[in-house]
């Protein structure tokens, strides 16, 4: 039996996860487990109503959890970057899941916008940072008179401009990058054991040429990891080269380690070359610790309700986590019964079906115990 916490959040997302946690208890059903679930009310109706955010006692509940099972958050009705930064961003930091862990995996009968590649083609996991770089949320916004003004903006107003740097009119903001030896050594190491149960190759992602201190550092590290690996092949790619890689040869690619901010946006781009953000998910996970596991889409709340959202990336999320606490072949199966559903085409509007979130979900269910 697992005791297993469960985050529905905002807009379409506790819909996907009812279907997740169906497919789940359905896999548990098949291999032989239980899960016992835990609901959490966080999100964007419970900050409206009580101002709460993310509470100390939320965390340190969820704390009691080995994995989180997290829908979306996300409302037009709230600020954009409270919810996110608050408790999506919150959760990641405070549990330190530092790992962020997105396969791009094309499953069979999926279509790609990518002419000619097939599921033997896109097959590679992005190991994403998950604690650092441009997420750590050090920096600052100011107007000229405040005193904090640095020498340096001082003179990029006055000689790049020819403006009074000390008049209230003028205004600056920066935020910096952190990267450490060993936040970056602890992520490129998962990356290259992970490597190590698959094809055996890490590329790395930076932009070392230009942003030289942090990824300067981070290529050390690299470096140092790589050498502890004598059967792992390395290579360094810059981000906007990688970017282009993924689109033409993504065949090249098995482990794809990256800081933080690149992995956000590369992700995005490796979810449409595997069919779309409704194919995409994600782990955030800590392997000591308590991981959460989600699809990487949002929160979509103009669907809310509408039983129109596909559920399929939250229910590979399950298959994730399944795989995550021990349970490998149940979280194998879901995927193969992802599969079967997309080949009978039991699968929503997006992907050219006429099932609801719901159906999709039964079928997927039912699948997973044959
Ligand atoms: C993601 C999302 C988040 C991120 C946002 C919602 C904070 O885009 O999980 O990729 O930037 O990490
Ligand atoms: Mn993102």
């Amino acid at each position: 039996m697992y005791r297993i916490a469960s985050i529905g959040g905002d807009g379409i997302g506790p819909e996907i996860i009812t279907e997740g946690k169906k497919v789940v208890e359905a896999a548990g059903d098949a291999y032989g487990f239980g899960v016992a679930w835990e609901d959490f009310d966080i999100g964007a109706e419970r900050y409206l109503s009580t101002g709460d955010v993310l509470t100390e006692e939320d965390l340190s509940e969820l704390a009691k959890f080995r994995a989180i099972y997290f829908g979306a958050i996300g409302d037009d009705r709230v600020k954009p970057g409270i919810l996110e930064k608050g408790i999506l961003l919150r959760l990641r930091f405070h549990f330190d899941q530092y790992i962020n862990l997105r396969p791009i995996r094309l499953l069979h009968g999926v279509s790609t916008p990518l002419a000619g590649k097939s599921p033997d083609d896109i097959d590679f996991v992005v190991v994403r940072e998950n604690t650092e770089d441009f997420y750590v949320g050090i920096g600052s916004r100011f107007t000229g008179h405040e005193k904090k003004t640095l020498d340096v903006f001082r003179e990029m107003y006055q000689v790049r401009f020819g403006l009074d740097v000390e008049s209230d009119a003028e205004e600056i903001a920066y935020q910096i990058g952190v990267i450490t030896r060993e936040g970056a050594r602890r992520a490129i190491k998962y990356s290259f054991d992970l490597a190590g149960k698959r094809r055996k190759k890490v590329t790395s992602v930076d932009k070392a040429n230009v942003l030289s201190e942090v990824y300067g550092l981070w290529r050390d590290v690299f470096t140092g990891v790589a050498s502890e690996y004598p059967g792992i092949q390395t290579e360094f790619n810059f981000v906007d080269a990688v970017t282009m890689w993924f689109v033409k040869n993504p065949e090249w690619f098995d482990v794809v380690v990256t800081p933080n901010m690149f992995g956000d946006i590369i992700t995005d781009l490796g979810a449409m070359i595997q069919g779309g953000m409704g194919l995409a998910p994600g782990g955030n996970i800590n392997p000591s610790g308590t991981s959460m596991f989600e699809p990487i889409h949002g929160s979509a709340p103009k669907y809310k309700g509408m039983g129109v959202a596909n559920p399929f990336a939250t229910i590979w999320a399950g298959a994730m986590m399944l795989e995550h606490i021990g349970e490998p072949a149940a979280g194998a199966a879901i995927v193969s019964a992802i599969e079967r559903a997309i080949a009978e085409k039991k699968v929503t509007r997006d992907m050219g079906g006429s099932l609801s979130t719901s159906e999709v979900g039964d079928f997927v269910a039912s699948a997973v115990k044959k």
